[in-house]
């Protein structure tokens, strides 16, 4: 049973157990095989398990899970979609902050602010493969660049790169809650539209342009079978920023990006993860 709210997010159910954070593996894998992209694991770095959960549509769909799994069944509440969020505002590399959408959109003398309706999953930009994404982007001038965000969500990274000065920005998710919730935090935190968000899946998905930053984080399965149509949507002398990957998925998603002409320019590990920022050289052509 599933139910919406009045900003058309849909409750559902969560399953979640805790688990040692040395079986992250094994219930990555377990939980990708399971879920596909709707599972997490989240914990505090000085701390030895984690939090998995899985986010399901029906009751009975999480009871099979705690069937299989073992752990609790409970159901999530529009309010929580929405209500949730950090206690301070999220600082990012001195260029602005992450708020929840409660408080104001400019205080005197803070920095710029993005207003987010903290979801339970992916959207505030305090998950890790989230928070090194949008660290990297602080740290470069987007100023008229071409943005490409796969794998929107809350639309957090797009958001960021709007307020940092991209001009283009693409947004695509292949959940249509994802895109919808995007669109309104667009609304909720710009007076104009400018972000183009899609709902579509990035494994069939083709980009009519070329983008100056393109940001996935996704699974390394997707990335990996997406990464042909990933690497042609970077503009030469552009770059390429993969988020999602457990480090023991490195090495599969670095060999398949740099089949695909890629250098690798940097890499960033924080606990369990890995990000990886890829650039696309100019090809000059032979001398006449
Ligand atoms: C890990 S979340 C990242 C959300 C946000 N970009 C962030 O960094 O917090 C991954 C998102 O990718 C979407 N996704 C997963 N596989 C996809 C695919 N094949 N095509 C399009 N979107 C996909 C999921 O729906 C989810 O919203």
């Amino acid at each position: 049973m599933s139910s919406s709210n009045k900003r058309g997010i849909r409750s559902s159910w969560c399953w979640r157990r805790w688990i040692d954070s040395d079986q992250t593996e094994i219930w990555s894998g377990r939980l990708q095989a399971m879920a596909g992209s709707a599972w997490t694991l989240t914990g505090l770095s000085q701390r030895t398990r984690l939090l998995a959960a899985v986010y399901v549509e029906s009751r009975s769909a999480a009871l099979a899970l705690q069937r299989q799994l073992g752990g609790q069944v409970r159901p999530v509440k529009a309010a929580d979609w929405i209500s949730r969020g950090p206690s301070v505002p999220l600082r990012i590399g001195g260029k602005f902050e992450i708020v929840h959408e409660s408080a104001p959109a400019i205080r005197r003398h803070s920095l710029p602010r993005l207003r987010i309706p903290h979801g339970v999953a992916f959207g505030s930009g305090e998950h890790t493969t989230t928070a090194l994404l949008l660290r990297a982007l602080a740290r470069r001038t987007l100023e008229g660049c071409r943005v490409l965000d796969l794998g929107t969500g809350s639309g957090i990274l797009a958001l960021a790169a709007r307020l940092l000065g991209a001009s283009k920005i693409v947004g695509i998710d292949f959940d249509p809650d994802a895109v919808r919730t995007a669109r309104q935090n667009e609304r909720l935190n710009f007076r104009a539209p400018l972000i183009r968000w899609l709902c579509a899946d990035i494994r069939r998905w083709r980009s009519g342009i070329r983008h100056h930053v393109v940001l996935a984080n996704l699974f390394s399965s997707v990335l990996v079978e997406a990464a042909p149509r990933i690497a042609a949507s970077v503009a030469p002398g552009g770059s390429l920023w993969l988020s999602g990957i457990l480090r023991n998925q490195e090495r599969e998603v670095t060999a398949a990006y740099r089949r695909r002409g890629l250098v690798l320019a940097r890499s960033a590990r924080r606990g369990k993860w890995v990000v990886l920022q890829w650039d696309k050289r100019i090809r000059k052509s032979p001398a006449v």
